[in-house]
């Protein structure tokens, strides 16, 4: 690269061709197995008040307080670049009160979220997300019914070994005693904790149940369980949960320590772990947040949602993909008039689907064969100043290399007929 070029921000993540279209396959897949649920597309602002995710994600979070991408605009006003779809989703849900229209709105959004984290295998400042969120249903079978789709989703895209890992954080009920309960026995320990943890006993204890640092999972073991804290209310919701996962043979493990790392949480959280990813094993992730809607202004709304690490769930399904498809024909033109003559049956015939090349160029039969094989098409259509007078075009069977002859004035019909027998 020359030293006056310029490169995309580190931690960008871009998809290129041909890695674009087995994304396009993969996101197609999950729109179809969303819709089939009923969900409908959300195409959101991906810049937002910053006050939208201090007050949704929380201020004690990582992602408030290091990673987002936060800045003035020209009058002033803090915006954020979106660092997850949930809180927008919930905004919009207010915002255009989708809550009046139907009782249950299933929401789903494709696209770019921004943290400032540290980049490396699988995490990136861009990143994407296909996320879903549901709002209206208290039940623990919605919890189940948005859980067994996502394994339908690995299992479309033939994704094996992610394991499901399953938690509640309990309630308003519950979780205050819980808190209490684990900040006693933080502050026992506090000397042992990282910094972050130290500061954040009193505000957001829960959180040092799920830091990294090596010294917070030693000082953490032995902590109090959520799970053994749970109200009624909420124990029934999470047995009743895995009952439902059980009768669907969705197998999975419950995880006391998936606390998340977002604060909007309320009883279920759950994250799906492939070991193939490496360290940043999470491929999908989300909860229920039954009290996010009312707490941005909307009115008492239960709700349920994941996001999946696009770029994680490639890493997992992209060599299974079917191989991408090649061009079906080249058109060989041999000088100006054969390339005039072919470029209306070029155009018509990809109107639906890339069936046939056309080199512009005045290249040799010899290299626009070459360049044909390499496509891997299965004919070539040779048409040079011979042909063009007797009305013909060679067609060549780049694979038998056997060749036959077909009438220049049908030969879009004749290229689609062969099309289609294939
Ligand atoms: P999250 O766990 O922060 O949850 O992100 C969900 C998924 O996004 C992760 O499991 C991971 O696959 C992917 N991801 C997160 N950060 C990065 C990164 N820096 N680079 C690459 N991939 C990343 C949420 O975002 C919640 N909004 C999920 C949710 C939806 N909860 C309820 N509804």
């Amino acid at each position: 690269m020359k030293k006056n070029q310029i490169k995309t921000v580190k931690g960008f993540n871009e998809v290129l061709p041909p890695e674009s279209f087995r994304w396009r396959m993969v996101e197609d897949k999950f729109r179809d197995l969303l819709e089939g649920y009923g969900f409908a597309e959300l195409r959101l602002a991906m810049l937002e008040s910053t006050e939208l995710f201090a007050r949704s994600i929380g201020d004690e979070t990582d992602i408030v307080e290091k990673e987002m991408y936060t800045f003035l605009d020209r009058s002033e006003r803090s915006l954020t670049l979106r660092p997850e779809g949930t809180a927008s989703v919930v905004r919009a849900f207010n915002q255009y009160s989708f809550g009046k229209t139907s009782e249950i709105n299933k929401l789903y959004y494709v696209g770019p979220m921004f943290r400032y984290e540290r980049p490396q295998k699988g995490r990136y400042r861009q990143f994407h997300q296909l996320g879903a969120e549901v709002f209206g249903e208290a039940s623990f079978y919605q919890d189940a019914e948005t859980l067994v789709m996502l394994a339908q989703l690995f299992h479309t895209l033939s994704v094996e070994g992610v394991i499901l890992h399953l938690n509640s954080l309990g309630c308003e009920a519950c979780r205050p005693a819980f808190r209490d309960q684990l900040k006693s026995f933080l502050l026992d320990r506090q000397t042992s904790l990282c910094s972050d943890c130290q500061r954040r006993i009193q505000e957001n204890p829960l959180r040092a149940l799920d830091c990294k640092n090596p010294a917070c999972r030693e000082a953490v073991v032995g902590a109090p369980q959520i799970n053994e804290s749970l109200c009624d209310d909420c124990r029934d919701h999470f047995s009743g949960l895995c009952g439902l996962l059980d009768d669907a043979g969705l197998d999975y493990q419950v995880n006391s320590q998936l606390v998340r790392g977002l604060d909007y949480y309320t009883r279920t959280t759950f994250e799906f772990l492939a070991g193939d990813l490496g360290a940043q094993n999470a491929v999908a992730a989300g909860g229920r947040y039954d009290r996010l809607v009312e707490e941005l202004g909307g009115k008492p709304t239960p709700a349920f949602g994941f996001a999946i690490g696009f770029e994680r769930l490639m890493m997992l399904a992209g060599d299974k993909l079917a191989p991408l498809s090649s061009p079906f024909a080249a058109l060989v033109p041999l000088g100006e008039a054969a390339l005039r003559r072919l470029f209306p049956i070029h155009v018509n015939l990809n109107r639906d689907a890339q069936v046939t090349t056309l080199s512009f160029q005045q290249k040799s039969l010899k290299s626009q064969l070459k360049k044909a094989d390499k496509d891997g098409v299965m004919y070539a259509l040779i048409v040079g100043p011979d042909e063009l007078s007797q009305e013909i075009a060679i067609c060549r069977n780049m694979r038998t290399k056997e060749q036959t002859q077909l009438p220049l004035r049908n030969l879009e019909e004749a290229l689609q007929e062969l099309y289609h027998e294939c």
